[in-house]
């Protein structure tokens, strides 16, 4: 284990020091973008206004033959556009790939001082993030990087499941991670066709005797992972977040997992379909109503100490310090929303 004063030193000489805090920033949605797809990179300046990260995707989905056309799309954009206070990510290949080494060299000599986050697929354990860490430490040095890349670990096989606590605190490089449903499902063997939610079958059935019609009770397939994840991350102060949902058709569908992930801590989810940027904004900014209760709380209780009611229920230290997580992230939300701003009344 690396000891508190070498785990902050950079892994290469000229390197920038890692980062004790993570930046704030309000990443309620990472919006993935084909970078091969020169008609959907053309409106990327439009989606600034509406999406808190723009993640050009190299890994799955990119077909084999369009990887290296990918790779070159995502450095054009990347250099074309000003993202200003929008976030930029990449999702590069695995790194048992053929395309994964490219991906990094060529993407952080060509834009690494403005790229923010390296998505990287399929994490196993510690080792895959210790080896990224060691090679981009290398890469900041040779191109006079400025601020250290950070990485998001997707939480996608059974053993990354199993190694979670160890990958959260692989690297101070260590951004959050995201849930992977579609890949986690081949790793463990579910029996399923989906890439996220629900399944009708996973379900428990109300008491009753034989041959009643007993009522179903569907079940959340994901729980188990995404309670785990939360508490790898938050634990040691990165972000966790819920992945894909690939039912584009099913709204309602895609909205209860995002609120099921939100409600239990995580910071955002992915948009795969301008219809999930909508949802994401609406279930990953804070209710208003939730907002005014919270700050009633913290007017209640300005400096956090001791009890009161108010409306009947009970407040204290431990209401006050959810009553603050609620209020924060409300305002960090107020300031790329004017709208909300003025419903939240900051
Ligand atoms: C995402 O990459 C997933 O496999 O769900
Ligand atoms: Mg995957």
């Amino acid at each position: 284990m690396k000891l508190p004063r070498p785990f902050y030193q950079p892994l290469a000489i000229g390197a920038p020091a890692p980062l004790r805090e993570l930046p704030v920033k309000l990443e309620r949605m990472i919006h993935f973008v084909p970078p091969h797809v020169e008609k959907v990179t053309a409106k990327v300046p439009e989606l600034l206004q509406q999406v808190d990260v723009v993640l050009g995707n190299l890994e799955d989905a990119i077909p084999a033959d369009a990887k290296e056309a990918a790779r070159k799309g995502f450095i054009a954009m990347a250099k074309a556009v000003d993202f200003g206070a929008t976030g930029l990510w990449t999702r590069i290949n695995a790194l048992n790939s053929p395309w994964a080494l490219d991906d990094i060299t060529e993407i952080v000599a060509a834009i690494g001082n403005k790229l923010d986050v390296i998505m990287l697929p399929k994490v196993e354990g510690a080792w895959d993030v210790h080896y990224l860490d060691q090679l981009l430490a290398q890469l900041e040095a040779r191109h006079a990087i400025k601020r250290p890349i950070l990485i998001h670990a997707i939480l996608e096989t059974a053993q990354g499941v199993n190694n979670v606590e160890a990958i959260a605190t692989a690297s101070p490089r260590m951004h959050g991670m995201s849930l992977g449903p579609a890949d986690l499902a081949v790793s463990r063997g579910m029996k399923t066709t989906r890439v996220g939610g629900g399944h009708p079958d996973y379900v428990v059935l109300a008491d009753g005797k034989a041959g009643d019609t007993r009522q179903k009770f569907q079940q959340d397939l994901w729980h188990y992972t995404t309670a785990k994840m939360v508490d790898a991350c938050m634990a040691v102060g990165i972000k966790p977040f819920y992945g894909p949902f690939g039912d584009f058709s099913d709204l309602d569908g895609c909205e209860a997992q995002f609120r099921n992930a939100f409600l239990m801590g995580c910071a955002g989810a992915w948009s795969l379909h301008p219809t999930q940027i909508v949802i994401a904004k609406r279930v990953f900014s804070p209710d208003p109503a939730e907002v005014t209760m919270a700050k009633k709380i913290i007017a209640a209780m300005p400096d956090g100490s001791g009890a009161v009611m108010i409306d009947g229920k009970m407040q204290d230290d431990a209401t006050w310090k959810q009553a603050k997580v609620v209020v924060d992230l409300a305002r960090l939300v107020a300031g790329k929303d004017p709208d909300l701003a003025a419903i939240y009344g900051f």
